[in-house]
């Protein structure tokens, strides 16, 4: 398996380039600040810090406003064993994964709290495993087929450092704080947040920076053989003819060609589906077609008309009025039978029923 590892402070576009590289490579990436931001998301709900924190569509103005008269005195007081306890809990229910997509982990809030958690060794011990088992087994990409996968990207602080001393292509990315907190003020902007001031940014991310860099144990800095990378005054199409022409170099022209393959043939089934799915629909709609003409009522729907009362009075008057005639008859009739009845046994009446004279 190829490793490539890409390191960087925050807001340095690391998350950019390894997202271009991966479809570029057609190699898998793993993004282990989610990985940790997602535990720390995770700590803050353990302890009801995050109780203003409610679906995955809040804005981020929103979410911070879930502590509307600024953060708790106790907000950065859990103790390194509650987390630890939280995280280890977290990392066996296997939800670290389900947690590092959610929308809330790239919040403020849990931004500001992430340098707490991922200061404590154990926090990164958890982490390292999931690491170490995306390399080996890396997470597919849409289309793409296990068996075809040669290469993953990891993408952290500490990866050339610590976790793949041995990537075959290690990148360190970084800009100015003043360029990193620009980019990150429009994220904010174009995320509809318009409370969030440049300043308050910018001193958030040097705060970040320093806890990144000064922490004891795997400390933010570039490998001895990493290539830095400063996007400070590149755009990202800049950057992207950057990162092309060294992973040509470097990881090689066949990576290329394999990746041009994969995409081909995932291309070419897609097609192929989407060709089964008309031909599934288009006998759908025949069949729809007959179906309703079988169904079809016969004439026109009957018209509703109100209950007309007196017609019905005059119904029943009638019917009255011919069941006392019936009663009538009968009452006639049958004095007639027993008047003629006596008649009847002193006539005689010849074989074929002609009365004898
Ligand atoms: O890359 P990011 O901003 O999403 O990272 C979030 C936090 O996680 C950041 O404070 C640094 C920390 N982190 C870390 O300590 N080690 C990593 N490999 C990745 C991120």
């Amino acid at each position: 398996m190829i490793i490539i590892a890409i390191d960087g402070t925050s807001a340095s576009g690391k998350g950019f380039i390894s997202t271009t590289l991966s479809s570029a490579l057609m190699f898998p990436s793993l993004d282990t600040g989610a990985l940790y931001r997602a535990c720390a998301l995770k700590v803050l709900e353990s302890f009801n810090f995050a109780e203003g924190l409610r679906d995955n569509n809040e804005t981020f103005k929103e979410i911070e406003n879930g502590f509307p008269d600024g953060y708790p005195d106790n907000f950065f007081d859990i103790t390194e064993e509650d987390i630890i306890l939280c995280v280890k809990q977290f990392y066996y229910s296997g939800e670290v994964f389900k947690y590092s997509t959610k929308k809330l982990i790239r919040s403020e809030m849990v931004s500001r709290f992430v340098p707490v958690v991922a200061k404590i060794p154990e926090v990164r011990e958890f982490m390292k495993e999931y690491q170490f088992k995306f390399a080996i087994e890396p997470e597919p990409l849409p289309g793409q087929k296990k068996e075809n996968i040669i290469g993953a990207i990891i993408e952290g602080r500490d990866i050339g450092t610590v976790i793949y001393p041995n990537a075959d292509l290690k990148l360190f990315i970084t800009a100015s704080l003043e360029a990193r907190a620009k980019r990150r003020f429009l994220d904010y902007q174009n995320s509809g947040d318009e409370t969030t001031t440049y300043e308050e940014v910018y001193e958030s991310l040097k705060a970040r920076d320093e806890a990144d860099k000064n922490r004891a144990v795997s400390p933010l800095k570039p490998a001895d053989d990493a290539i830095i990378i400063d996007t400070s005054d590149m755009d990202k199409n800049q950057v992207i003819d950057f990162i092309m022409k060294i992973a040509h170099e470097r990881i090689g022209e066949h990576v290329f060609e394999n990746a041009e393959k994969q995409k081909q043939q995932i291309a070419m089934e897609a097609e192929k589906a989407a060709n089964q799915l008309t031909e599934e629909q288009e006998d759908n709609e025949v069949e729809e077609e007959e179906r309703p003409l079988k169904m079809q009522p016969k004439g026109p729907v009957a018209e509703y008309k109100p209950i007309d009362l007196d017609s019905i009075q005059k119904a029943q008057s009638s019917l009255d009025e011919a069941l006392m005639m019936t009663s009538e008859i009968e009452n006639i009739m049958s004095s007639t039978e027993n008047n003629n009845s006596e008649e009847d046994d002193e006539e005689e009446y010849d074989n074929i029923g002609n009365l004898k004279e």
